[in-house]
């Protein structure tokens, strides 16, 4: 599933974060990539222990802490703390995969990436290309968000951003390792709790809510790792 989550972040938020991105110390964006996606990699990044970026970080994992759809949808376990990109003057990402599973720098931490995250800094009216195109079995999706919104995919898909061309596209990106493992199974869950949900705001009263809800759990508590 390839969803569109929009306002994650709060107009507020984003111009905050924006002022410590025009500051930011960017550095060549080679310095988190494993060898084969080093050399599709053409960007910059912010150092993971830029303390900016972890204030942002923090910022981001609040949000998305708030935020029901993506807790319905990612079913987080674990997330990784986010990194920052920017791209201009031509710069791209070539077609790539994102390794299976990344190390907390400087911990012991490990997260498997079942779901890769992009959040966008700078609206499309920006910038133009840096379209992320990601390819699933249903297709290629472009994705080319407002500030403030997020796209979440399988981190199974090969995808690339494209070059920039005018101006610069600024995006925090990151992976959660979700408590379902299985993208069709977490898809699943996440329709049937947007049905209940339907049902719940429609009508209220329905005695079958319990039961649905009752399946919902039963389901998460058969596929879940936590
Ligand atoms: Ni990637």
């Amino acid at each position: 599933m390839l969803l569109h989550i929009p306002d994650v972040l709060t107009p507020e938020e984003v111009a905050y974060c924006r002022q410590k991105l025009e500051a930011g110390a960017w550095i060549d964006g080679k310095a988190t990539a494993g060898y084969q996606s080093a050399k599709a990699k053409d960007n910059q990044q912010l150092d993971e222990g830029d303390p900016a970026a972890q204030e942002m970080g923090s910022i981001i994992l609040g949000a998305l802490e708030r935020n029901a759809t993506f807790l319905s949808a990612a079913l987080p376990h674990k997330v990784f703390p986010p990194l920052f990109n920017r791209y201009e003057g031509g710069q791209n990402f070539a077609t790539h995969v994102d390794n299976a599973i990344r190390q907390v720098k400087g911990t012991p931490h490990r997260v498997r990436t079942d779901l890769s995250a992009t959040l966008f800094f700078t609206g499309p009216e920006e910038y133009d290309g840096g379209e992320l195109v990601v390819e699933d079995t249903y297709g290629v999706h472009s994705v080319k968000l407002p500030a403030g919104h997020m796209v979440l995919y399988p981190g199974t898909s090969l995808h690339h951003v494209r070059a920039v061309t005018r101006g610069a596209r600024v995006c925090s990106f990151f992976w959660v390792q979700s408590m379902v493992r299985d993208d069709a199974a977490r898809t699943l869950l996440f329709d049937f709790d947007m049905g209940v949900q339907r049902v719940t705001m429609d009508a209220p009263e329905h005695p079958a809510l319990v039961q649905l809800t009752g399946v919902y759990h039963n389901l998460l508590r058969r596929w879940a790792e936590v």
